[in-house]
């Protein structure tokens, strides 16, 4: 076990969609996960979120199992359509009054809150007009953001003002896999990429108005590996490494897009490109107090002209297998941590870990879930931070993925992520084996 430095941050974390359920309580509107996951055929175990962990009845006894566990932090999301239902105008009193409450919750529990503002859930409303295929989302997400920074920033530790936009463009515009369900190949893709960065920007102004003290964004990195050495592998290589791991964060610590992807979109989509208009990139530049960096497994990559991606990613052979398929490989976590820091150096604001974890096809025996799969996942994910901080990385905190079993959006159910077993008929939640070595981790 290696040291971590003084005052590392402890976390878990969890979304709106994924947890509290309540989809039609406190005048909450309706968001594009509501309409995607009540249409047949798009969530595999064909279930929705409507009652997911109902958190928003349950937030209190959840907050007791965050302090029981020790955590110094907590990272949940607001959602959008709780404070404006329609995703503009009017924000509602009783939607910014639940994360008031949850935050106050949280303080006296003495744990730090760290909101996320966008974790996929956008207002079905906006959507209807286009959703980030169209730039006045980024306008409507500003004012969104300043409504909740006015209600959070005296208490809140660090903003995030999104979630994985490389998720939403690739699963959400270009693959159809996640809502809205588009499939828009590169034009689209870069379309909902550069309004969410722009998005990304103009909240960052807007909490930086409301008072908030730390602000920065939660993205997904992974390690582009090549599958094989034929030059094919390699080239699909590096392309997915740009568009994954530099697209967001090219714009937003260097003011430029990666000429990688420039190159790209100008040959296939050229058009797409006269959405960037002068001063967009100096709005996603807005200095960051910190990085975001959520991790599962790297990219092993073989080309595939198939996909609009270019690559075909599948698991890295020989290692072990979470329940999702998803490979088990901690060094990558290091590699994704110091390749940050040698792209971008010291325009690399400080890094949290804001998400790792790995689902695991646990099972409730006894009022016991013996999930050492998960306490060894997280015990080498924790050690791959250390060394990554050895070699210069300046990590200052983990927010293990997630709290408790929650609703993983086209997986429905069945994948569980949680240190927290949920029982999702009786909403029962007992803590896993992970938990309590976690507890004892963070004891020191
Ligand atoms: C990343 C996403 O932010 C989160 O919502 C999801 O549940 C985990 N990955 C696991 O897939």
């Amino acid at each position: 076990m290696s040291d971590l430095p003084a005052g590392f941050v402890w976390g878990a974390a969890t979304a709106a969609y994924q947890i509290e359920g309540g989809v039609q309580e406190g005048g909450r509107g309706a968001s594009v996960w509501d309409t995607f996951s009540h249409t047949a055929g798009r969530i595999k175990t064909g279930e929705t979120g409507d009652v997911a962990c109902d958190h928003y009845h349950r937030y209190r006894e959840d907050v007791a199992l965050m302090k029981d566990l020790g955590l110094t932090a907590y990272r949940f999301s607001v959602a959008w359509p709780r404070v404006q239902p329609e995703g503009r105008g009017r924000t509602n009193a009783a939607g910014l009054a639940f994360y008031d409450a949850l935050t106050d919750e949280l303080l006296e529990a003495g744990i730090q809150p760290w909101p996320t503002l966008f974790h996929w859930d956008l207002p079905q409303a906006l959507e209807d007009e286009g959703g980030w295929l169209n730039r006045d989302t980024a306008h409507r997400f500003e004012d969104y953001a300043f409504a909740v920074g006015e209600k959070l920033a005296d208490r809140a530790a660090g903003f995030m003002t999104l979630n994985e936009p490389f998720v939403v463009m690739a699963l959400g515009y270009m693959l159809g896999i996640h809502a809205p369900g588009h499939q828009l190949g590169l034009a689209g893709g870069f379309a909902a990429a550069h309004h969410q960065l722009l998005a990304h920007g103009m909240a960052v102004r807007a909490l930086r108005e409301a008072g908030a003290q730390r602000v920065g964004i939660a993205n997904n990195y992974a390690p582009a590996w090549p599958a094989t050495d034929r030059d094919a592998d390699h080239q699909a290589a590096a392309q997915l490494d740009a568009l994954h791991n530099h697209l967001f964060t090219d714009p937003i610590l260097r003011g430029e897009y990666p000429a990688a992807v420039l190159d790209l979109v100008g040959v296939h989509a050229p058009q797409a490109l006269d959405l960037i208009l002068p001063g967009d990139l100096a709005t996603i530049a807005a200095p960051l107090d910190f990085l975001g960096v959520n991790y599962y497994q790297p990219d092993h990559v073989t080309a595939d002209l198939q996909s609009p991606f270019g690559a075909k990613v599948e698991g890295v052979p020989g290692r072990e297998r979470t329940n999702f398929g998803w490979s088990v490989v901690p060094e990558a976590l290091t590699q994704t941590l110091t390749d940050l820091k040698a792209r971008y150096g010291d325009d690399c604001p400080p890094i949290y870990v804001t998400e790792s974890g790995c689902s695991q096809p646990d099972v409730l025996e006894g009022g016991r879930v013996r999930d050492d799969a998960r306490t060894r996942y997280h015990e080498a994910h924790l050690d791959a931070v250390s060394a990554a901080i050895e070699q210069g990385a300046d990590v200052r905190g983990y927010f293990a993925w997630s709290l408790m079993d929650n609703f993983e959006w086209a997986e429905g159910y069945s994948q569980r992520f949680g240190l927290v077993y949920v029982d999702f008929q009786t909403q029962e939640r007992t803590p896993k084996d992970s938990f309590h070595w976690l507890k004892r981790r963070i004891g020191g």
